[in-house]
């Protein structure tokens, strides 16, 4: 099984990209071949600040590194230093119907969202075809909201396989289960695009301090309330050790939890879940980064240029 994933540095990483994806994707890397990369390539959709891109895919490398993930032991990488990838996106877009790419749902969320409609946002699943068919992956771990670009990678597949001869593996999806919905300070699902988000190397007084702001209803220290529906027991109960968990739920039904005493203990917890990461990442010299991501560069690429020599040969380029 080759497992390959990529995480856009569009933003700082937060506790809902945690449990919606970087948990599973660290687990993954262990033990499988793994090719996991930064895709800043498509971050340029909707960055154009290059001293924020540059940021941000740091930023992600670090988190990353910090959280456990062993360079040693997957192909840790940047996208773009893997240029290939974007010579395979071209041919691939040759033979890639319009009507497959006006039928993404992302897209037309995007520009719902005002993103304007270039070219590179409409390409954006070829790209990401080419990303996984470049290094013959044959699972692809995403999110639900990334499903259909993995049926477009698969349809790509095919289609240049019948026209061309067998030389991309036609990949399947693994969609990452919901591990939980993460609610963001104002009770919506934690995302970027609501700016409700809570970042798990956030300095630690602005961490507590987010913490602090979450909104909840009105309910007194006395009042029972309903651990199912209360924003800060979503949150709370990824952190508490079952047993805390067990007990601050009953005495949340009986009344007698207030929810200022709440939001300290989560504060808490939060940070001493991330405690040792955040070290990790505090002691991460620039130089480690930078050797982490060149060995995965180093990987991805050998096996990026024997793909594409297939693919010239294959489509009737010249071979480099
Ligand atoms: N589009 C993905 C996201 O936003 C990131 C991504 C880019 C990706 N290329 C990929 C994910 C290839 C899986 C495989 O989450």
């Amino acid at each position: 099984m080759r497992v390959l994933s990529g995480i856009q540095p569009s933003g700082r990483l937060h506790l809902g990209n945690y449990f919606g994806a970087m948990r599973q994707n660290i687990e993954l890397s262990r033990g499988n071949d793994a090719y996991l990369f930064i895709a800043d390539y498509h971050a340029l959709t909707s960055i154009r600040d290059p001293k924020m891109l540059c940021e941000y895919t740091d930023g992600v490398a670090r988190d990353y590194l910090a959280l456990g993930l062993d360079p040693a032991r997957c192909a840790f990488f940047r996208q773009s230093d893997v240029p290939e990838v974007t010579e395979l996106a071209w041919i691939l877009s040759t033979i890639t119907p319009m009507g497959l790419l006006e039928r993404c749902v992302s897209y037309k969320d995007k520009v719902g969202k005002g993103l304007s409609p270039d070219h590179g946002l409409f390409a954006y699943p070829v790209l990401m075809a080419a990303d996984i068919l470049l290094y013959k992956s044959t699972t692809v771990p995403v999110g639900s909201d990334q499903k259909q670009h993995i049926e477009v990678a698969r349809d790509i597949a095919v289609k240049f396989n019948m026209a061309y001869g067998d030389v991309f593996i036609v990949p399947e999806e693994r969609i990452l289960p919901e591990v939980a919905t993460v609610p963001g300070i104002d009770g919506q699902k934690m995302s970027k695009s609501y700016g409700n988000t809570i970042e798990m190397f956030e300095d630690e007084k602005a961490l507590r301090k987010k913490v602090m702001s979450m909104k909840t209803d009105s309910k007194g220290v006395a009042d029972p309330k309903d651990p199912d529906t209360c924003n800060l027991f979503a949150l709370f109960r990824l952190f508490a050790p079952e047993a805390e968990r067990a007990e601050t739920a009953d005495r949340y039904r009986k009344g007698g939890v207030g929810y200022g005493d709440m939001k300290k203990r989560l504060a808490e917890l939060i940070l001493g879940y991330f405690a040792d990461a955040r070290k990790r990442r505090a002691a991460l010299t620039d130089a480690e980064v930078s050797a982490a991501l060149r060995t995965g560069a180093e990987k991805a690429r050998a096996i990026a240029i024997e793909t594409m020599k297939e693919v010239r040969r294959a489509v009737g380029l010249s071979p480099h």
